[in-house]
Protein backbone atom coordinates (compact mmCIF):
# COMPACT_ATOMS: atom_id res chain seq x y z
CA UNK A 1 0.00 0.00 0.00
CA UNK A 2 1.59 3.12 -0.91
CA UNK A 3 0.78 6.67 0.41
CA UNK A 4 0.63 8.52 -2.77
CA UNK A 5 -0.13 7.57 -6.49
CA UNK A 6 0.08 10.79 -8.81
CA UNK A 7 -2.13 9.24 -11.68
CA UNK A 8 -1.45 10.40 -15.96
CA UNK A 9 1.67 12.22 -15.70
CA UNK A 10 3.64 13.85 -18.42
CA UNK A 11 7.18 14.19 -17.61
CA UNK A 12 9.59 17.17 -18.71
CA UNK A 13 11.60 14.30 -20.77
CA UNK A 14 8.66 13.81 -22.95
CA UNK A 15 7.42 10.77 -21.37
CA UNK A 16 3.49 10.90 -21.11
CA UNK A 17 0.89 9.07 -19.23
CA UNK A 18 2.96 7.84 -16.06
CA UNK A 19 2.22 6.82 -12.46
CA UNK A 20 4.57 7.86 -9.95
CA UNK A 21 4.13 5.87 -6.47
CA UNK A 22 5.23 7.21 -3.78
CA UNK A 23 5.74 6.22 0.19
CA UNK A 24 7.96 7.63 3.08
CA UNK A 25 8.21 10.60 1.28
CA UNK A 26 10.39 8.61 -1.91
CA UNK A 27 9.42 8.17 -5.51
CA UNK A 28 8.30 4.11 -5.16
CA UNK A 29 7.69 3.74 -8.62
CA UNK A 30 7.47 5.22 -11.91
CA UNK A 31 5.83 3.28 -15.06
CA UNK A 32 2.67 3.14 -17.15
CA UNK A 33 -0.07 1.90 -15.76
CA UNK A 34 1.08 1.41 -11.92
CA UNK A 35 -0.29 -1.82 -10.44
CA UNK A 36 -0.75 -0.47 -6.97
CA UNK A 37 -2.78 0.41 -4.50
CA UNK A 38 -2.50 4.42 -2.39
CA UNK A 39 -4.06 5.53 0.41
CA UNK A 40 -4.71 8.46 -1.58
CA UNK A 41 -4.48 9.48 -5.38
CA UNK A 42 -3.85 13.10 -7.28
CA UNK A 43 -4.94 12.73 -11.06
CA UNK A 44 -2.71 14.63 -13.43
CA UNK A 45 -4.74 14.45 -15.73
CA UNK A 46 -2.47 14.38 -18.56
CA UNK A 47 -0.40 17.24 -16.74
CA UNK A 48 3.19 18.03 -16.62
CA UNK A 49 5.24 16.46 -13.13
CA UNK A 50 8.70 18.00 -12.84
CA UNK A 51 10.87 17.50 -9.92
CA UNK A 52 10.76 21.24 -7.94
CA UNK A 53 12.11 24.58 -9.70
CA UNK A 54 15.19 25.28 -7.97
CA UNK A 55 16.90 29.16 -8.41
CA UNK A 56 20.64 28.33 -7.30
CA UNK A 57 21.35 32.17 -7.54
CA UNK A 58 19.22 34.33 -5.23
CA UNK A 59 20.01 37.25 -2.95
CA UNK A 60 17.50 36.43 0.51
CA UNK A 61 19.17 39.57 2.74
CA UNK A 62 18.03 42.11 0.07
CA UNK A 63 14.88 40.43 -1.46
CA UNK A 64 11.76 42.96 -0.81
CA UNK A 65 13.41 45.74 0.32
CA UNK A 66 12.10 47.99 -2.47
CA UNK A 67 11.52 51.40 -1.73
CA UNK A 68 14.09 51.31 1.28
CA UNK A 69 14.90 53.92 2.11
CA UNK A 70 14.15 55.20 -1.66
CA UNK A 71 13.56 53.65 -5.14
CA UNK A 72 16.21 53.24 -7.61
CA UNK A 73 15.77 56.26 -9.83
CA UNK A 74 18.43 55.19 -12.97
CA UNK A 75 17.71 51.70 -12.46
CA UNK A 76 21.61 51.38 -12.96
CA UNK A 77 23.75 48.70 -11.33
CA UNK A 78 25.74 51.17 -9.31
CA UNK A 79 22.85 53.06 -8.04
CA UNK A 80 21.53 49.75 -6.62
CA UNK A 81 24.94 49.21 -5.03
CA UNK A 82 24.82 52.78 -3.69
CA UNK A 83 20.98 52.21 -2.65
CA UNK A 84 22.33 49.13 -0.46
CA UNK A 85 25.04 51.41 0.98
CA UNK A 86 22.19 53.69 2.39
CA UNK A 87 20.13 50.75 3.66
CA UNK A 88 22.41 48.89 5.25
CA UNK A 89 23.01 50.87 8.38
CA UNK A 90 19.37 50.60 9.67
CA UNK A 91 19.02 46.76 9.09
CA UNK A 92 18.20 44.69 11.55
CA UNK A 93 17.97 40.69 12.00
CA UNK A 94 14.43 40.86 12.28
CA UNK A 95 14.08 43.32 8.94
CA UNK A 96 16.21 40.75 7.02
CA UNK A 97 14.55 37.70 8.33
CA UNK A 98 11.53 38.65 7.95
CA UNK A 99 11.25 39.83 4.08
CA UNK A 100 13.39 36.58 3.32
CA UNK A 101 10.75 34.45 5.49
CA UNK A 102 8.11 36.02 3.22
CA UNK A 103 9.81 35.47 -0.24
CA UNK A 104 10.55 31.39 0.99
CA UNK A 105 5.93 31.31 0.88
CA UNK A 106 6.02 32.74 -2.31
CA UNK A 107 8.71 30.41 -3.72
CA UNK A 108 6.91 27.47 -1.80
CA UNK A 109 3.26 28.45 -3.83
CA UNK A 110 5.33 29.29 -6.96
CA UNK A 111 7.31 25.12 -6.72
CA UNK A 112 11.06 26.54 -5.98
CA UNK A 113 12.00 24.21 -3.07
CA UNK A 114 16.10 24.73 -3.40
CA UNK A 115 17.64 28.38 -3.45
CA UNK A 116 21.00 28.88 -3.04
CA UNK A 117 21.48 32.47 -1.57
CA UNK A 118 24.35 35.12 -1.64
CA UNK A 119 24.60 36.52 1.91
CA UNK A 120 26.69 39.96 2.00
CA UNK A 121 29.48 39.30 4.71
CA UNK A 122 30.79 42.93 4.40
CA UNK A 123 28.80 44.48 6.75
CA UNK A 124 30.94 43.51 10.17
CA UNK A 125 27.34 43.09 12.41
CA UNK A 126 26.91 39.96 10.02
CA UNK A 127 23.36 40.73 10.80
CA UNK A 128 22.69 38.91 7.24
CA UNK A 129 23.67 35.71 8.35
CA UNK A 130 22.60 35.55 11.30
CA UNK A 131 19.18 35.99 10.03
CA UNK A 132 19.42 33.82 7.32
CA UNK A 133 21.34 31.19 9.02
CA UNK A 134 18.12 31.01 11.00
CA UNK A 135 15.86 30.58 8.35
CA UNK A 136 17.79 27.96 6.38
CA UNK A 137 17.10 26.30 9.59
CA UNK A 138 13.38 27.02 9.52
CA UNK A 139 12.64 26.27 6.24
CA UNK A 140 14.57 22.55 6.12
CA UNK A 141 10.89 20.63 6.05
CA UNK A 142 10.14 22.42 3.50
CA UNK A 143 12.68 24.37 1.53
CA UNK A 144 16.64 23.54 0.81
CA UNK A 145 18.77 26.71 1.61
CA UNK A 146 22.33 27.04 0.40
CA UNK A 147 23.93 30.17 1.98
CA UNK A 148 27.11 31.73 0.25
CA UNK A 149 29.56 34.19 1.73
CA UNK A 150 29.53 36.76 -0.75
CA UNK A 151 32.10 39.85 -0.34
CA UNK A 152 29.66 41.99 -2.09
CA UNK A 153 32.26 44.99 -1.42
CA UNK A 154 35.29 42.73 -2.52
CA UNK A 155 37.47 40.19 -1.26
CA UNK A 156 40.62 42.42 -0.78
CA UNK A 157 38.60 46.03 -1.74
CA UNK A 158 36.86 45.82 1.91
CA UNK A 159 38.97 46.17 4.78
CA UNK A 160 37.37 43.43 6.73
CA UNK A 161 36.15 41.35 4.47
CA UNK A 162 38.68 38.48 4.54
CA UNK A 163 37.99 38.18 8.25
CA UNK A 164 34.07 38.42 7.81
CA UNK A 165 34.01 35.33 5.64
CA UNK A 166 35.70 33.06 7.92
CA UNK A 167 33.48 34.62 10.60
CA UNK A 168 30.54 33.64 8.26
CA UNK A 169 32.18 30.29 7.37
CA UNK A 170 32.06 29.52 11.53
CA UNK A 171 28.99 31.15 11.63
CA UNK A 172 27.39 27.92 9.15
CA UNK A 173 27.49 29.94 5.83
CA UNK A 174 28.08 26.69 3.34
CA UNK A 175 29.74 28.16 -0.16
CA UNK A 176 32.40 29.96 -0.37
CA UNK A 177 31.55 33.48 -2.79
CA UNK A 178 33.36 35.95 -4.54
CA UNK A 179 33.44 39.44 -6.65
CA UNK A 180 36.56 39.47 -8.90
CA UNK A 181 35.66 41.68 -11.05
CA UNK A 182 35.22 43.93 -7.89
CA UNK A 183 38.28 44.21 -6.73
CA UNK A 184 40.83 47.34 -7.21
CA UNK A 185 42.68 45.81 -10.19
CA UNK A 186 42.20 43.07 -12.33
CA UNK A 187 45.59 41.49 -11.02
CA UNK A 188 43.81 41.76 -7.11
CA UNK A 189 40.87 39.85 -8.95
CA UNK A 190 42.95 37.62 -10.10
CA UNK A 191 44.36 36.90 -6.41
CA UNK A 192 40.98 36.95 -5.11
CA UNK A 193 39.82 33.94 -7.04
CA UNK A 194 43.02 32.05 -5.86
CA UNK A 195 42.97 32.53 -2.48
CA UNK A 196 39.08 31.84 -2.13
CA UNK A 197 39.52 28.59 -4.21
CA UNK A 198 42.66 27.74 -1.79
CA UNK A 199 40.66 28.51 1.11
CA UNK A 200 37.46 26.25 -0.40
CA UNK A 201 40.00 23.21 -1.56
CA UNK A 202 41.43 23.91 2.17
CA UNK A 203 37.72 23.83 3.84
CA UNK A 204 35.88 21.42 1.21
CA UNK A 205 33.37 23.60 0.45
CA UNK A 206 32.01 24.63 -2.46
CA UNK A 207 32.57 27.55 -4.67
CA UNK A 208 29.95 30.21 -6.62
CA UNK A 209 31.75 33.57 -7.34
CA UNK A 210 30.24 36.65 -9.38
CA UNK A 211 32.32 35.91 -11.83
CA UNK A 212 32.67 38.98 -14.69
CA UNK A 213 29.26 40.76 -13.92
CA UNK A 214 30.50 43.04 -16.59
CA UNK A 215 30.06 44.24 -20.28
CA UNK A 216 34.27 44.48 -20.07
CA UNK A 217 35.63 42.26 -22.70
CA UNK A 218 38.68 42.07 -20.92
CA UNK A 219 36.96 40.55 -17.59
CA UNK A 220 38.53 37.22 -17.70
CA UNK A 221 38.81 35.85 -14.07
CA UNK A 222 36.35 32.82 -15.30
CA UNK A 223 39.85 31.41 -17.09
CA UNK A 224 41.53 31.79 -13.44
CA UNK A 225 38.37 30.55 -11.81
CA UNK A 226 38.32 27.20 -14.33
CA UNK A 227 42.41 26.73 -13.91
CA UNK A 228 41.97 26.51 -10.39
CA UNK A 229 39.42 24.22 -10.30
CA UNK A 230 41.27 22.19 -12.35
CA UNK A 231 44.36 22.50 -10.23
CA UNK A 232 42.34 21.82 -6.96
CA UNK A 233 40.91 18.84 -8.94
CA UNK A 234 37.36 20.96 -7.79
CA UNK A 235 35.16 20.16 -10.80
CA UNK A 236 31.60 19.86 -9.96
CA UNK A 237 31.72 21.84 -6.92
CA UNK A 238 32.70 25.17 -8.70
CA UNK A 239 30.60 27.75 -10.28
CA UNK A 240 30.79 30.98 -12.15
CA UNK A 241 27.42 33.25 -12.15
CA UNK A 242 26.87 35.98 -14.03
CA UNK A 243 29.52 36.02 -16.48
CA UNK A 244 28.48 38.58 -18.52
CA UNK A 245 31.81 40.03 -20.23
CA UNK A 246 31.43 36.54 -22.24
CA UNK A 247 28.58 38.36 -24.11
CA UNK A 248 31.47 40.68 -25.22
CA UNK A 249 34.38 39.19 -25.63
CA UNK A 250 36.26 38.45 -28.67
CA UNK A 251 35.46 34.96 -30.78
CA UNK A 252 38.52 33.73 -30.93
CA UNK A 253 39.33 33.98 -27.29
CA UNK A 254 35.78 32.62 -26.42
CA UNK A 255 36.61 29.41 -28.68
CA UNK A 256 39.44 28.75 -25.63
CA UNK A 257 37.50 29.41 -22.90
CA UNK A 258 34.36 27.59 -23.35
CA UNK A 259 36.95 24.41 -23.97
CA UNK A 260 38.70 25.00 -20.66
CA UNK A 261 35.36 26.19 -18.79
CA UNK A 262 34.02 22.46 -19.96
CA UNK A 263 37.25 20.34 -19.08
CA UNK A 264 37.33 22.43 -15.71
CA UNK A 265 33.53 21.12 -14.38
CA UNK A 266 33.24 24.51 -13.55
CA UNK A 267 29.13 25.18 -13.82
CA UNK A 268 27.65 28.51 -15.26
CA UNK A 269 25.07 30.67 -14.20
CA UNK A 270 22.87 33.66 -16.46
CA UNK A 271 20.46 35.89 -14.66
CA UNK A 272 18.51 36.70 -17.42
CA UNK A 273 15.80 39.09 -15.74
CA UNK A 274 18.92 40.87 -14.26
CA UNK A 275 21.66 41.01 -16.66
CA UNK A 276 18.71 42.08 -19.57
CA UNK A 277 18.03 45.02 -17.37
CA UNK A 278 21.63 45.48 -15.82
CA UNK A 279 24.02 45.02 -18.76
CA UNK A 280 24.71 47.61 -21.66
CA UNK A 281 23.72 50.82 -19.96
CA UNK A 282 27.09 52.01 -21.04
CA UNK A 283 26.01 51.65 -24.50
CA UNK A 284 24.22 53.84 -27.33
CA UNK A 285 22.95 51.55 -30.26
CA UNK A 286 23.49 48.87 -30.46
CA UNK A 287 22.22 48.08 -27.12
CA UNK A 288 24.19 44.39 -25.85
CA UNK A 289 22.11 42.25 -24.18
CA UNK A 290 24.59 41.40 -21.52
CA UNK A 291 23.66 37.72 -21.13
CA UNK A 292 26.60 35.41 -21.24
CA UNK A 293 26.97 32.69 -23.93
CA UNK A 294 23.75 30.42 -22.94
CA UNK A 295 23.56 28.36 -25.90
CA UNK A 296 27.28 27.63 -26.49
CA UNK A 297 28.03 26.57 -23.16
CA UNK A 298 25.42 24.43 -22.92
CA UNK A 299 26.40 22.91 -26.36
CA UNK A 300 29.92 22.29 -25.51
CA UNK A 301 28.22 20.21 -22.19
CA UNK A 302 28.84 22.88 -19.53
CA UNK A 303 25.87 22.83 -16.31
CA UNK A 304 24.62 26.21 -17.02
CA UNK A 305 21.50 27.07 -14.73
CA UNK A 306 18.94 30.19 -15.32
CA UNK A 307 18.89 32.10 -11.52
CA UNK A 308 16.30 34.82 -10.38
CA UNK A 309 19.08 36.92 -8.84
CA UNK A 310 16.90 39.69 -7.16
CA UNK A 311 13.51 40.08 -6.13
CA UNK A 312 12.26 43.24 -5.30
CA UNK A 313 15.16 45.33 -4.46
CA UNK A 314 18.07 48.10 -5.23
CA UNK A 315 18.51 46.47 -8.32
CA UNK A 316 15.18 44.64 -9.62
CA UNK A 317 11.88 45.97 -8.83
CA UNK A 318 9.88 43.55 -10.02
CA UNK A 319 8.88 39.15 -9.70
CA UNK A 320 7.55 36.92 -7.68
CA UNK A 321 10.05 34.38 -7.64
CA UNK A 322 8.35 32.70 -10.36
CA UNK A 323 11.29 30.38 -11.88
CA UNK A 324 9.09 29.84 -15.40
CA UNK A 325 9.34 33.54 -15.84
CA UNK A 326 13.37 33.37 -15.41
CA UNK A 327 13.00 30.38 -17.94
CA UNK A 328 11.14 32.36 -20.17
CA UNK A 329 13.09 35.86 -20.25
CA UNK A 330 16.53 33.60 -20.47
CA UNK A 331 14.92 31.90 -23.24
CA UNK A 332 14.33 35.57 -25.14
CA UNK A 333 17.12 36.13 -24.68
CA UNK A 334 19.76 33.70 -25.86
CA UNK A 335 17.45 33.10 -28.42
CA UNK A 336 16.65 29.37 -27.46
CA UNK A 337 13.61 29.00 -29.69
CA UNK A 338 14.47 25.68 -31.04
CA UNK A 339 12.46 22.30 -30.23
CA UNK A 340 14.92 21.23 -27.87
CA UNK A 341 15.99 24.83 -26.64
CA UNK A 342 12.47 24.45 -24.40
CA UNK A 343 13.61 21.58 -22.82
CA UNK A 344 17.21 23.20 -22.12
CA UNK A 345 15.81 26.23 -20.67
CA UNK A 346 13.13 24.25 -18.57
CA UNK A 347 16.63 22.05 -17.55
CA UNK A 348 18.26 25.08 -16.67
CA UNK A 349 15.27 25.77 -13.68
CA UNK A 350 15.02 22.42 -12.61
CA UNK A 351 18.01 19.63 -13.06
CA UNK A 352 20.82 21.55 -13.70
CA UNK A 353 20.59 23.98 -10.89
CA UNK A 354 20.23 20.86 -8.78
CA UNK A 355 23.40 20.13 -9.95
CA UNK A 356 25.26 23.11 -9.43
CA UNK A 357 23.90 22.97 -5.39
CA UNK A 358 24.37 18.65 -5.46
CA UNK A 359 21.32 18.34 -3.89
CA UNK A 360 20.92 14.90 -2.84
CA UNK A 361 18.13 12.23 -4.24
CA UNK A 362 17.13 15.09 -6.62
CA UNK A 363 15.18 14.01 -9.85
CA UNK A 364 12.22 11.62 -11.07
CA UNK A 365 13.44 7.76 -10.45
CA UNK A 366 12.36 5.37 -7.97
CA UNK A 367 14.77 6.47 -4.82
CA UNK A 368 15.05 9.84 -5.40
CA UNK A 369 12.50 12.30 -2.90
CA UNK A 370 9.40 13.33 -3.60
CA UNK A 371 9.23 16.31 -4.24
CA UNK A 372 7.11 17.46 -7.21
CA UNK A 373 5.63 20.30 -8.86
CA UNK A 374 2.11 19.63 -11.00
CA UNK A 375 1.87 22.29 -13.51
CA UNK A 376 -1.03 23.61 -15.36
CA UNK A 377 0.84 22.58 -18.98
CA UNK A 378 0.90 19.47 -20.80
CA UNK A 379 4.47 19.94 -21.05
CA UNK A 380 7.54 22.38 -20.44
CA UNK A 381 6.88 24.18 -23.64
CA UNK A 382 3.69 24.69 -22.26
CA UNK A 383 4.94 25.82 -18.74
CA UNK A 384 7.57 28.00 -20.10
CA UNK A 385 4.81 29.90 -22.66
CA UNK A 386 1.65 30.35 -20.04
CA UNK A 387 4.50 30.70 -16.49
CA UNK A 388 2.06 27.95 -15.88
CA UNK A 389 -0.07 27.86 -12.62
CA UNK A 390 1.24 25.44 -9.74
CA UNK A 391 -1.38 23.19 -9.36
CA UNK A 392 -0.20 21.14 -6.92
CA UNK A 393 3.69 21.80 -5.02
CA UNK A 394 4.37 18.30 -3.28
CA UNK A 395 7.23 17.82 -0.83
CA UNK A 396 8.39 14.33 0.66
CA UNK A 397 4.83 13.06 -0.45
CA UNK A 398 3.52 16.12 1.13
CA UNK A 399 0.82 18.77 -0.43
CA UNK A 400 2.46 21.99 0.88
CA UNK A 401 0.77 24.68 -1.29
CA UNK A 402 -2.42 23.85 -4.06
CA UNK A 403 -3.67 27.01 -6.57
CA UNK A 404 -6.93 26.73 -8.62
CA UNK A 405 -6.44 26.11 -12.36
CA UNK A 406 -6.29 29.64 -13.90
CA UNK A 407 -9.19 30.37 -16.50
CA UNK A 408 -11.16 33.05 -17.44
CA UNK A 409 -14.65 33.59 -17.81
CA UNK A 410 -15.98 34.99 -21.18
CA UNK A 411 -19.68 36.61 -21.24
CA UNK A 412 -20.02 36.00 -24.89
CA UNK A 413 -23.71 35.06 -27.01
CA UNK A 414 -21.42 32.26 -28.59
CA UNK A 415 -18.53 30.54 -27.74
CA UNK A 416 -16.75 28.83 -24.89
CA UNK A 417 -17.98 30.00 -20.94
CA UNK A 418 -14.20 29.71 -20.47
CA UNK A 419 -10.71 29.77 -21.48
CA UNK A 420 -7.15 29.02 -19.74
CA UNK A 421 -4.69 28.96 -22.64
CA UNK A 422 -3.55 25.87 -22.94
CA UNK A 423 -3.75 23.50 -26.04
CA UNK A 424 -6.34 21.48 -24.51
CA UNK A 425 -9.28 20.47 -26.60
CA UNK A 426 -6.99 21.39 -29.92
CA UNK A 427 -6.93 17.85 -32.14
CA UNK A 428 -4.13 18.58 -34.58
CA UNK A 429 -1.49 17.95 -32.27
FE1 LIG B 1 23.92 38.06 -7.74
Amino acid sequence: MLDLIIAGANLPDGRRNIDIGIQNGRIAAIEPNLQAQAAEIIDALGRLVTPPFIDAHLHLDSALSLGQPRMNQSGTLLEGIALWGELKPGLTVEAIYERAKKLCFWSIARGTLGIRSHVDICDDRLLAVQALVKLREEMKPWLDIQLVAFPQDGYFRAANARENLERALAMGVDVIGGIPHFERTMEDGTLSVQALMRLAATRGLMVDMHCDESDDPLSRHIETLAAETIRHGMAGRVTGSHLTSMHSMDNYYVSKLIPLIAESGVAAIANPLINITLQGRHDTYPKRRGMTRVKELMAAGINVGFGHDCVMDPWYPLGSHDMLEVAAMGLHVAQLTGVEDFRACFAAVTENPARIMNLENYGLAPGCNADLVILQAEDSFEAIRLCAERLYVIRRGRVLAQSAPRQSQLHLPDGPATVDFTRAGLTDR
